[in-house]
């Protein structure tokens, strides 16, 4: 049975995440909000305790773990060395969404980092994260709370439908913010490249340091990715989902090719977008003119067309600007990369 602790994200520590952090002090494992999604959380120093996570989410033991902490004190044990970029970016941008890789330093179990000689690590921006950690006195390994290849955890609810009876506990602290997972920066390089597009964009990064790459292995199929965790399929709805490149009279003849074909269709856009389709399901994540909510709703309208019983799902595009990257990088991997694009 999965404990469920409900905590106010307004308020100070209470007695339920002290019991969530002493239980992570016993090595065992816990769900918790942080601003991007749910996270998975155990000892970092534990293989025992970690060995858990990697059990209970059925992740393949060569996909190493982001470790969470709650303080620039805990980082100095972590890691070998902190580059001056890495410095100017944790001033920057901690809390929040930015994870960093960096050559690991000793101490954090090996199977945190999955053998590698780097670990990734990021400060998260979200009270109940930050209380547990600071509570439980230790880095915490987390990686999303859902099951491999599902949708991350947006809502508490996300979690136990997926990890229910298989984990210690989960504090509940109500919808998380970004709703996508944090950027994934590799720090090791001079010139930082980006593993993972996620809550900070490379403009907002560009700004702080100058330039940086992105892994040409998000734009090529062909190369294998710098970030273990990216080449695995990812964030897909039981249909079959195609992103539709063109106008909403286009993906509607998709919806209507398909329906003649007697499939059970959904359509994917936003609150504007609905009155433009008639499909079995017409699902909107957010408001076109803010990005910012089509991110924090996404996983959980992926999630929700499991419920429909759909044979396929057609889902709008969105511009690759700013938290678009990230928005289109998730959708991509949710359709497997097939896009049907409108011939002009
Ligand atoms: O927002 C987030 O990052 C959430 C919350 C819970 O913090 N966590 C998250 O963790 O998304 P996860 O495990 O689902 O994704 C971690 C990603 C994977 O793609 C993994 O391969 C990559 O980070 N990663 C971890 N350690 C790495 C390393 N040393 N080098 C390169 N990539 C690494
Ligand atoms: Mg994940």
């Amino acid at each position: 049975e999965t404990k469920n602790w409900i905590v106010d994200k307004e308020r100070e520590i209470v007695p339920q995440i002290e019991e969530a952090a002493m239980w992570i002090r016993e090595n065992e494992v816990v769900a918790f909000p942080t601003e991007t999604v749910y996270g998975l959380g155990a000892n970092a120093y534990s293989e025992e305790a970690v060995a858990k996570i990697f059990q209970a989410k059925g992740r393949p033991s060569d996909n190493p773990l982001i470790v969470h902490i709650a303080s620039v004190v805990q980082l100095e044990r972590l890691v070998d060395e902190i580059p001056l970029h890495a410095k100017i970016l944790i001033d920057a941008f901690w809390p929040g969404p930015l994870t960093l890789v960096l050559n690991k330093g000793e101490g954090i179990a090996e199977n945190v980092t999955a053998g590698l000689s780097t670990v990734a690590v990021r400060m998260p921006d979200h009270p109940v994260a930050l209380a547990i950690i600071s509570e439980a006195d230790l880095p915490i390994a987390a990686p999303s709370a859902n099951v491999s290849g599902k949708p991350s955890p947006t809502l508490a609810a996300h979690v136990l439908s997926d990890l229910n009876g298989k984990i210690a506990g989960i504090v509940d602290g109500g919808p998380t913010g970004v709703g996508l997972e944090s950027t994934v920066l590799d720090c090791t390089t001079e010139v930082p490249m980006i593993l993972r597009p996620g809550g900070v964009t490379r403009e907002q990064l560009e700004k702080v340091i100058g330039n940086v790459v992105v892994d040409p292995a998000l734009e090529d199929d062909g190369q294998a990715p710098k970030s273990p965790g990216v080449k695995y399929k990812h964030y897909a709805p039981q249909a079959k989902l195609f992103l539709v490149d063109g106008t909403a009279a286009f993906l509607q003849e998709q919806v209507e090719n398909a329906k003649a074909a007697g499939k059970k269709v959904g359509v994917l856009t936003t609150i504007e977008g609905v009155p433009n389709y008639q499909a079995d399901v017409v699902l909107p994540s957010g408001t076109a003119t803010d990005l910012a909510t089509v991110a924090q709703h996404l996983y959980e309208v992926l999630r929700k067309f499991d419920e429909y019983d759909l044979d396929v799902i057609y889902s709008e595009t969105f511009s690759e600007e700013a938290v678009g990257k990230a928005i289109m990088n998730r959708l991509t991997k949710a359709a497997g990369g097939d896009v049907i694009k409108e011939q002009l």
